[in-house]
């Protein structure tokens, strides 16, 4: 990394052409030195079938350029012209009623449309070409949010081929029914082309849909990689696709071909820890930073002026967050207003008369500040020795085959397993990331833990000396959303020592465990207990209908141990269970992160606009003031301190 963006989505193709002259003053009054272009202006690029112009493109692009603001050039494939949609409506998404799509907004397209990915793949090589090595074009953006929307595409193709996948994954339809259990409600498919995409609104079997939105997901990778391929092609420049706050289509997966995370956020204003859980979760997807390459300054308006309407200081600290947590750029949705179509109510930098909002002088000073800090910023990084699991196998599961009442996998996991670590490093993996470096692995609500060789890696990895901290409703399914038949989990009764006598998916607020250590703790959302069969127990249920049974054990393997959670723990026995020590102490309304590198050091954020306090142990410098600190700190509501430590 050698610099910081802070930037916006710019629509040249929505103004005059001489009117970018004055959006770049805006722009430098704001601290604006990136602005991504064209993700929906195919139509401008191509008026008319193979008649290309990016000349208007090109001149917006190269003024930009000359004034010092670099460009994140988009492949504007999620909203083809209108000429090509209805010239060749096999390239319109068919909806699950079996009606194909009309032209209205966006997102229109099939993935697996042959036509379709043809047309990508010319425009998206005429575009790379043009400004493929143009100096200043600093990335490339597949798409927009790109997602398998309306539950995929339901076509005559993609069925055809979702049956081709079933049939490539299972072999012959024999397997299938015996790995689904179809004869049960006598559902046994004769033949792989009995089966028929599931729609959701009816009750269809999870394993179906679990496969179905899989597949589709797959569909979609593919569509990206193959416009990553020619912009690898044809340009040096790092390629992205940017991805909405969902693990559904994998992170892991779509960025495995891919040079740089991008990420799109519309979290609510006011929860700035739960923003931070994406972050966490993106920067170990790969060894560079990240962009956030959306989120919103003022309030959302797709239709009407809504959510997301961040109180005085709460953009500043939203432009720092990413940044402290590994982030290179952070691109505001969007620079100035549209003046007409959707999203007509939508919050920016600069309204549509160019004028400037209340919250961009935050967003300003957070980019001067990130040039006072750069040296600092680029010199170090995050590293983190505690990991939780964030799976998007899981996360098909809990959408499709969910078995808890309004059960959230990510907002578990974000309001219960990693808030309560805001004054840690923690990074939030997918099952696929290595588990080196690690000492404290906690996987909650890993339906499933069979994939990417993780039963062999998780044992080496704690032999080694590593803490599992596994459960609840941990490694109870297949990738397919079956349960096993001969014990409640594949490996990790085995593994942890524990045998499941009673689970329980349903959860109460007044369930109490007391310690063996002494003290007692409320557990909640779901429930197990478990015989011992060589493990400890940790606590026991002391109320309810599992009284004295062990709720939470542990077991020592090798160097390390796993501990089993039979349901969800409160805070502070969750702190205790991890047994890292905190970045530094702080109020609960300070969120911490380390850096090391050349140098080291703390960034501190007041995330909840009150006053909160940080006690340092060292001296340190905060780079934003130039003041010495040591002892006890003070934050002011939304202030972030850089603090570098003073090596004595
Ligand atoms: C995003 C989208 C943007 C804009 C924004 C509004 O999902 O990528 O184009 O629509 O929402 O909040």
């Amino acid at each position: 990394m050698e610099k910081l963006y802070v930037g916006a989505a710019y629509y040249p193709e929505v103004w005059d052409e001489d009117e970018v002259e004055r959006d770049i003053v805006r722009m430098k009054e704001a601290g604006v030195n990136v602005v991504r272009v064209a993700e929906f202006a195919w139509g401008k690029m191509e008026p008319q079938e193979g008649k290309f112009d990016f000349g208007w493109l090109e001149r917006a692009v190269d003024k930009l350029i000359a004034a010092g603001v670099d460009v994140i050039m988009c492949t504007p494939t999620c909203t083809p012209p209108r000429w090509l949609l209805e010239k060749y409506p096999e390239t319109r998404n068919v909806l699950p009623d079996k009606t194909r799509t009309e032209v209205f907004s966006r997102c229109h397209p099939c993935k697996s449309s042959p036509v379709m990915r043809e047309k990508n793949r010319i425009i998206t090589r005429e575009l790379a070409k043009r400004f493929g090595k143009k100096k200043g074009v600093i990335g490339w953006q597949i798409d927009n949010e790109i997602f398998p929307y309306n539950e995929g595409c339901y076509c005559e193709n993609c069925q055809k081929k979702f049956r081709t996948y079933l049939k490539n994954k299972y072999k012959t339809v024999e397997a299938l029914n015996d790995a689904w259990k179809t004869a049960r409600w006598s559902l046994e498919y004769a033949s792989f082309d009995d089966v028929i995409p599931p729609v959701r609104s009816r009750w269809e079997h999870p394993s179906l849909q679990t496969e179905w939105i899989r597949f589709q997901c797959g569909n979609i990778i593919s569509y990206v990689n193959e416009q990553a391929e020619i912009l690898h092609e044809l340009s040096d420049a790092p390629v992205g696709t940017d991805m909405m706050a969902t693990n559904l289509l994998g992170y892991y997966e779509l960025n495995e071909k891919l040079d740089v995370v991008q990420y799109n956020h519309y979290e609510p204003a006011a929860d700035l820890p739960r923003t931070a859980f994406g972050y966490d979760f993106l920067r170990p997807v790969k060894n560079r930073p990240f962009w956030v390459t959306e989120t919103q300054v003022g309030w959302n308006g797709s239709t009407f002026a809504n959510c997301g309407h961040r109180p005085q200081g709460a953009s500043y600290v939203n432009t720092w967050l990413p940044v402290a947590k590994g982030a290179e750029m952070v691109e505001y949705w969007l620079f100035r207003a549209h003046p007409n179509g959707h999203e007509l109510a939508h919050g920016a930098l600069f309204n549509t008369a160019g004028r400037a909002y209340r919250v961009t002088e935050e967003v300003a000073r957070a980019a001067k500040e990130f040039e006072r800090c750069a040296a600092f910023l680029t010199g170090t990084r995050v590293q983190s020795k505690i990991a939780l699991h964030y799976s998007s196998t899981v996360f098909k599961m809990a959408e499709y085959a969910p078995m808890l009442q309004n059960f959230s996998y990510r907002d578990i996991l974000s309001e219960r397993f990693h808030k309560p670590l805001r004054r840690h490093n923690v990074d939030v993996i997918d099952t696929a990331h290595p588990l080196e470096g690690y000492d404290v692995l906690l996987s909650p609500f890993l339906f499933s833990a069979e994939e990417h060789d993780l039963p062999a890696r998780i044992l080496e990895w704690v032999k080694a000396g590593g803490t599992w901290i596994a459960g609840p409703m941990t490694d109870i399914m297949t990738e397919y959303a079956s349960k096993y038949p001969d014990a409640p989990h594949k490996f990790l009764e085995e593994l942890a020592g524990v045998y499941e006598k009673f689970d329980l998916p349903l959860g109460n607020s007044d369930t109490r465990v007391t310690w063996s250590e002494g003290g007692m703790s409320a557990f909640d959302t779901c429930f197990a207990a478990y015989d011992l069969r060589g493990a400890e127990a940790l606590a026991m249920f002391a109320n309810g209908e599992f009284k004295g049974l062990p709720a939470v054990t542990q077991r020592k393997v090798g160097k390390g141990k796993v501990i089993v959670l039979g349901g969800v723990p409160d805070e502070e026995t969750l702190l205790r269970l991890v047994g890292v020590a905190p970045v530094a102490p702080a109020s609960q309304n300070v969120a911490l992160v380390a850096r090391s590198g050349r140098t080291q050091g703390i960034i501190a954020l007041e995330t909840e606009g009150r006053a909160g306090t940080l006690t340092l142990a060292g001296t340190y410098t905060d780079l934003l003031t130039g003041k010495q600190c040591t002892g006890d700190v003070a934050l002011a509501p939304y202030e972030v301190l850089v603090l570098e430590e003073v090596r004595g």
